[in-house]
Formats: structure tokens, C-alpha cells, sequence
């Protein structure tokens, strides 16, 4: 907490006085400062929760007897024989799985592990001797941060070798990898929103395969060619092998070690004391900043006498909560001393393009939504400023889009009305005064 200067002062410029008339909201500014490890400090706006990490936990290991503990299953009463091959070598494989209500589901197995993409079948095979029946020996699991939003499920299937009058389970390898798999979807129907991505997918995957330095084997359901495509630096960052498209992968991949299901914390942020590696934000953005070849780790204070003006990055959007007096913000900014970069949806969608522009720009600003998560790519030190339409957000949350459609349909009427439903219209004094007290914090005189 100790990075967030939300200065009282601030937000008086900002408030005070002006009237609420139709179609005109008095914008309330928060100014972030961005520091070391501060990027979570965003979440402030919310009131916290730590996600829990699990509501209960499952762990499914091969005893010596026939049985299994698995939530008081009962032994499976099925006529096996062992199948016996070269396959049943099989080490004591291992399977853990962490179920949550609403957040993630996440296996982890470990061992003889088989998967079967286009069956969306994953096998944990338990060698001969260590042969057991849990009821149905299945467990299914939705491997995406946000489960609620539906996709294909993966099931994983704990069984010994066996053979039946029509099948032999598990399948033969036909592809024998030597690095860990994970497993993930890309469900979503927000994969445009940035927000999204990098709170669903781009910040979990990072917690949870990055600890491999490359060499992991991401496999992907419900594939999102687009968001794929969007993400393909930092994927290439995270893994040195192509990405599998697994539902229509036909081969039978064994892997030692295959974690399903992305680790996910809390919003837009990774809790240390959660994640296997202690990983931070500051990592994360690191990461980043390797991913996308970025060069500013930390803003440059520049001299106030000195020809190179700070540079300010103003996230423009369209169609709603857009400043309507855009033109004369630009200026006014200008005046204060900033060398301005407007970044309209056309710069602001192309994710490595306007990863580098944020990184060269020692303040950000725009009005809140999902744009503004490019916040990411600033450098430490950077100054963030975001423009609330109305009043204060902290019950509704920043992460707009998520409480449309599902989750919280009361939600609905009070962000179109307070949010989607408005522009915002600055008053050019206070954020005159605003743009001025940045430019100080941004310079050395
Ligand atoms: C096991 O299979 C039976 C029959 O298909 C089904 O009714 C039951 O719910 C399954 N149990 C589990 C734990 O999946
Ligand atoms: C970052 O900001 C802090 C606090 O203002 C300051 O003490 C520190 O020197 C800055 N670091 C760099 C590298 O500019
Ligand atoms: C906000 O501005 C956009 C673009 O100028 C316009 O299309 C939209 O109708 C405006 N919305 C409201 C509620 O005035």
C-alpha cells in the first residue's frame, strides 16, 4: 500500500462545485502512483477479498491396497484384467486437485500422465502393483479462471492399465514429451477485452508455468485464435514450443508432469504468499518486459529546463465514456509541459505496439475501462491516472464487462446508467491543476 499516493487534495481539485447536469458528470480523478510493486494497488477501488485458494482439496495418490481415498468413494466393482505391456512401467503417479465455487479449478498430476486432446481426456496411469478402482476413477474439471463462464471440460481419468472387452485404457503413447504440460482454456467471451485477457489468462498463466523457463508445453481448449495471436509475444516468452490447439489434437501425448488449470489469485493480481513460486507483480511485469522487449524499466525524471518533455500517454475511447472535450484535455496537457501520445482504440489494440508506446511514457491517464490495463507495460515509477465517471466505483469494480452477462445481474442497470451510459466532460481548471501537480512529480526542476 505504501506506493498509492491517492492525494486528498487531488481529488478535492477534481470534485467540488461543478453541477451534475444531464449527460455532464463532475469526473472524479484517482491518481496512482505507480511504484516497484504497486500495480495491484488499482484493486484498492474494490473492496478487497482474497479469493480463497481452495474450498476443499482432493489428493488422490496410489495405495498398496485395491482402494483409493476419494471422498469415501466405493470400490469400483468392474472385472479388470492389468494390461500388460511395456506401457505399465509406470512410476507411482500422483494427482492433486484444487476445486473452488466460483474461481478456478486446477489438477495437477504427475507420474505416467496421458492426454488425449480431441477426447479432452487426461490419463494418470498407476503402475500394476499399485493397482486401485476410485468410484468412476474420473475427475472433470473446467480448466479457465473463470469457470462460471462455461467451455469445454477436461476429464481425468486415475486408472491402472486395464483392458476391456472394447477398450484398452490408457491409450498407447504415441508422442513422449520430456517437459511439463499445462492445460488451459481460452473461453471467453471477452477476449477482446484486455482486461480480461490479462486477469483470465495472461497473469495466471505466467503464475503457473513460468517457473519452467521455457520449456513447457502449453496446450489449449476452446482455442482463441484471436487472443492467441494477440498474446503470441509473451506466449513465445513462456514456452519455446508452439502452442497445441487440444481439442483437435488426435495424439496421445505422455508428459511427467501436466498441471490443468491456470492459477489465478485475486483480481489483476498475483498474490506471493499463494503462488508455488512467491511470485510478485514486479516479476510479472519483468516478465513483460522481456516478453515484449521493453526498454524502460524506470521512468526517467526529466529536468523541467531540458528539451525533452515528460511523455503522457491519454487512453481515448469511443462510443462511451468518452471526453468530450478531448481536444482541449490534449492541449491543456500540451500547455502543462507533456509531449502527449493519444492513444485511440486503433494504437491501444495493437498489444506489442502499444505495449512499447506505454513504456516510453512516464504517465498514463484516461477515463476506467479495460484499455487502462495496459498500465501493465509502464515503466516503475510511472504515474497512472484514471478518470471515474461518477462518483465512487468501489462497489462496482473496475473490471466492467464481468458484471454483464453473469455473476451479478443487479449490477447491470447501475453500470449502464453510471458508466457505459455516460461521456464525461472535464473541467479544464482542475485538470489543469492536476495535469500540473503530475508534471512536478514527473520532472526535476
Ligand atoms: C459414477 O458413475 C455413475 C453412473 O454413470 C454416476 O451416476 C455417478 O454420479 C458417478 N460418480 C461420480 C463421482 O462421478
Ligand atoms: C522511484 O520513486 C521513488 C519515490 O519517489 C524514489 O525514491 C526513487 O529514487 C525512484 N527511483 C528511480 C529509479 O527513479
Ligand atoms: C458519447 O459520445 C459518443 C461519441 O461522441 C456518442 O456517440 C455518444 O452518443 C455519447 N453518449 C452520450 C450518452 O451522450
Amino acid at each position: 500500500m505504501k506506493a498509492l499516493r491517492n492525494d486528498s487534495s487531488i481529488k478535492k481539485l477534481a470534485r467540488g462545485g461543478a453541477a451534475v447536469a444531464a449527460g455532464i458528470l463532475v469526473p472524479l480523478l484517482i491518481l496512482v502512483v505507480l511504484n516497484t510493486d504497486s500495480l495491484p494497488q488499482l484493486t484498492r477501488l474494490r473492496e478487497t477479498s482474497i479469493t480463497q485458494v481452495s474450498d476443499f482439496f482432493i489428493s488422490i495418490r496410489p495405495k498398496t491396497s485395491n482402494q483409493v481415498q476419494y471422498h469415501g468413494g466405493t470400490k469400483e466393482n468392474v472385472v479388470h484384467k492389468v494390461y500388460s505391456s511395456s506401457d505399465v512401467a509406470a512410476p507411482r503417479s500422483k494427482l492433486s486437485c484444487s476445486v473452488t465455487r466460483a474461481g478456478m479449478d486446477i489438477c495437477a498430476m504427475e507420474g505416467d500422465v496421458r492426454v488425449h486432446g480431441k477426447s479432452a481426456t487426461v490419463y494418470v496411469v498407476a503402475a500394476s502393483h499399485d493397482s486401485y478402482r476410485p468410484e468412476n476413477g474420473t475427475v472433470s474439471i473446467l480448466p479457465y479462471a473463470r469457470k462460471t463462464d462455461g467451455g469445454t471440460k477436461v476429464t481425468i481419468r486415475l486408472s491402472a492399465p486395464v483392458v476391456t472387452a472394447d477398450n484398452i485404457i490408457p491409450p498407447r503413447c504415441t508422442v513422449t514429451h520430456d517437459v511439463p504440460a499445462v492445460v488451459f482454456s481460452t473461453t471467453c467471451c471477452y477476449s477482446k477485452n484486455f482486461f480480461h485477457a490479462t486477469d483470465d489468462t495472461i497473469i495466471p498463466l505466467y503464475n503457473t508455468a513460468r517457473e519452467y523457463d521455457g520449456h513447457v508445453q502449453l496446450l489449449v481448449t476452446d482455442y482463441d485464435h484471436m487472443l492467441m495471436f494477440k498474446l503470441r509475444h509473451f506466449l513465445a516468452a513462456l514456452s519455446i514450443y508452439p502452442v497445441i490447439d487440444f481439442n483437435a489434437d488426435d495424439t496421445v501425448r505422455c508428459f511427467p508432469l501436466v498441471r490443468i488449470g491456470l492459477e489465478r489469485h485475486e483480481e489483476l493480481r498475483i498474490n506471493p504468499a499463494l503462488s508455488r513460486k512467491g511470485y510478485t507483480m514486479k516479476n510479472f511485469r519483468d516478465f513483460l518486459r522481456l516478453a515484449y522487449s521493453l526498454k524502460h524499466a524506470w521512468a526517467t525524471p526529466m529536468h523541467q529546463s531540458s528539451s525533452q518533455r515528460p511523455r503522457l500517454v491519454m487512453v481515448l475511447r469511443r462510443g462511451s465514456r468518452v471526453i468530450t472535450n478531448e481536444a482541449e484535455a490534449i492541449a491543456t496537457a500540451t500547455e502543462v509541459g507533456f509531449e502527449l501520445v493519444a492513444a485511440g482504440p486503433e494504437m491501444v489494440q495493437d498489444m506489442a505496439t502499444f505495449a512499447h508506446v506505454v513504456n516510453s511514457c512516464n504517465v498514463m491517464m484516461g477515463v476506467h475501462g479495460a484499455g487502462l490495463t495496459n498500465l501493465v507495460f509502464l515503466p516503475n515509477n510511472a504515474t497512472f491516472m484514471q478518470i471515474i465517471p461518477w462518483g465512487e466505483i468501489k462497489e462496482i469494480g473496475w473490471n466492467e464487462p464481468s458484471f454483464i452477462g453473469h455473476g451479478a445481474p443487479g449490477f447491470r442497470p447501475v453500470w449502464e446508467i453510471f458508466l457505459n451510459g455516460q461521456n464525461v466532460t472535464l473541467d479544464m481548471d482542475r485538470f489543469r491543476a492536476v495535469m500540473q501537480q503530475i508534471y512536478q512529480s514527473a520532472t526535476i526542476t
